[in-house]
């Protein structure tokens, strides 16, 4: 698919991901699948878009159904000596069609800079994979009034790398740090003020009106707060960690964007 049309599709619909980090096997990844379809077969979800974002080994078995699949990083180089990386380019061999830059925890333990995830999502772009880019800040940053200059940080990097229309085709994940893995999740109003902040930051930076850049939420969404964070119409989807690794509770988070009302 191009990426005008991928754009459109991620426009007019929710964006549900799932983020398995260092999680699974053979085994876990098959009965997923099975436990997945299943459900979409007898409840199909029309209005989301699925990505799942396995661990690279696992990429060719899901990549075979007819869920889209993300990777959960990308090298910075082409090709070459640099043992270990990933390309872009072998990713797209793959059809993998979306790949997270930037997650908080490659910030913090793989030392990434803001620049070198604009940069990783500029080379996604090249290769016509949709990156999303993850931002947010710490709970010290949000004690102490520094979550907005956080973000601009972060996001004035991409601006670096990008033009303003190639940031209306990325998307953007708000994960504020404090959320990520520890069952405490902004609620709907703290993360639905934090995207109309980043939607705004965008069109004051020159990303044409007409293309607005969807931001998804992540940090702790599980079935029970899904439908009431995507009752926003800020909220574009989520970005699910610990409760993606279980098929139902994954669905049922899915399901959430169906159950929220979205009169924009
Ligand atoms: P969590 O992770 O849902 O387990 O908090 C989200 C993420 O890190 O993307």
């Amino acid at each position: 698919m191009k990426i005008a049309e991928r754009t459109q599709v991620k426009q007019a619909k929710g964006l549900i991901v799932a983020n398995w980090k260092l999680n699974g096997s053979m085994a876990m990844a098959t009965d997923w699948l099975a436990d997945f379809n299943e459900l979409m077969h007898s409840h199909p979800l029309k209005e989301v878009t699925i990505v799942v974002c396995p661990p690279y080994p696992y990429i060719p078995l899901l990549s075979a159904s007819a869920l889209r699949v993300g990777a959960q990083n990308i090298s910075l180089h082409d090709q070459g000596a640099f043992t270990g990386e990933v390309s872009t380019a072998m990713l797209a061999d793959f059809n993998v069609e979306y790949v997270i830059v930037g997650h908080s925890e490659r910030r913090t333990l793989f030392s990434e800079t803001s620049d070198m995830v604009a940069k990783k999502a500029a080379l996604a772009l090249m290769s016509g994979l949709t990156p999303i880019v993850c931002v947010g800040e710490t709970l010290e940053q949000r004690d102490s009034d520094c979550t907005f200059k956080v973000l601009d940080e972060q996001l004035a990097a991409l601006l670096a790398q990008l033009s303003p229309v190639q940031c209306s085709k990325v998307m953007i994940a708000y994960e504020p740090i404090w959320a990520i893995g520890t069952g405490k999740t902004a609620s709907a109003e703290q993360a639905d003020a934090v995207h109309q902040w980043i939607e705004k930051w965008f069109m004051d930076h020159g990303v044409p009106s007409e293309f607005s850049v969807p931001v998804i939420y992540g940090g702790s969404v599980k079935p029970s707060n899904a439908a009431s964070i995507l009752s926003k119409p800020s909220i574009k989807g989520v970005l699910v960690g610990g409760a993606s690794l279980k098929a139902k509770e994954f669905f049922e988070i899915a399901n959430a964007w169906h159950v929220a009302s979205h009169d924009e």
